[in-house]
């Protein structure tokens, strides 16, 4: 992680220098996100337009791999790594923002029938995921997929999942998105569960780039989970697979739990 704000003209001109050929595909970017943020009520809302437009080009891609050899990559990456730290095949786990299941497949194969659950606020990209379940032929375990709009997650019964999974979901949400998730995900926890998400990490000023990817400090969201009543602790070994965003790892306070909302 850096001190770097990608949001500022500066850096944007000097990364344009030593990098021209992205310019183009930036440019573009820019347009149809300016033009979707234009057409849409809120960050959730533009964020589904952005998912279902990229998901028409290419659903791996639109959930941030650009080949397929690196979509197998990434989600073998947060398998393992779930695997070695503490995943059991009697886990009953929520996937937020599951995505077409680079990393869901794996855990659908793990897990007991009936065990995963993934949701997402797209559509479209639910749709490729039932295509990965039927490519992967694990129909009989039951996998859950379900759309949803906010990340209250108030459908879902209380204290019924042992693991929580959130992989390059906040590195695209703003605060009060992350907020609303911290807020009601502890509910959702069984004792002795835990809540892992990633998040893009800086040491210098908070930003975002097109609204699309958010980097934020860890401590504001240590502070955040913390204001639920929540306990945060970094899993710093998550950055030795390479990957260039940062994990924390969320449980209820020992034989508590987390603050309501009111
Ligand atoms: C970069 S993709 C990662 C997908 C999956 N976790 C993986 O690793 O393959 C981010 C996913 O999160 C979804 N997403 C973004 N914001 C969300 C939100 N507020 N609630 C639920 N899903 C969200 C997107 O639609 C997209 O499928």
């Amino acid at each position: 992680m850096t001190t770097r704000n990608r949001a500022r003209l500066s850096y944007k001109l000097r990364y344009a220098a030593s990098n021209p050929r992205l310019v183009l595909p930036y440019a573009r970017r820019l347009a149809r996100d300016t033009w979707l943020r234009l057409r849409t009520r809120d960050h959730v809302s533009y964020y589904r337009a952005v998912m279902r437009s990229d998901t028409a080009r290419n659903p791996d891609g639109a959930v941030g791999t650009p080949t397929h050899e690196r979509w197998l990559a990434l989600g073998q990456m947060q398998f393992d790594y779930l695997a070695d730290h503490g995943l059991r095949p009697q886990d009953r786990m929520l996937e937020i923002g599951c995505g077409n299941l680079r990393a869901g497949w794996r855990f659908i194969q793990y897990l007991e029938t009936g065990n995963y659950y993934g949701v997402d606020i797209s559509p479209d990209i639910l749709f490729s995921a039932q295509d990965t379940i039927i490519r992967y032929e694990l129909q009989h375990k039951l996998p859950h997929l379900t759309p949803v709009q906010d990340l209250r997650l108030d459908f879902l019964p209380s204290g019924h999942f042992t693991v929580i999974h959130a992989h390059s979901v906040f590195s695209h949400s703003p605060i009060e998105v992350i907020d609303e998730c911290l807020a009601h995900v502890g509910r959702l926890l069984a004792p002795g569960g835990f809540f892992d998400f990633t998040y893009n990490e800086t040491e210098g000023e908070e930003h975002h780039v097109l609204r699309e990817d958010f980097y934020y400090r860890r401590q504001t969201l240590i502070d955040l989970a913390e204001s639920y009543g929540l306990v945060a602790r970094p899993m710093d070994d998550w950055r030795k697979t390479g990957h260039k965003q940062s994990k924390i790892r969320i449980t209820l306070p020992a034989g508590g739990e987390a603050e309501p909302r009111g």
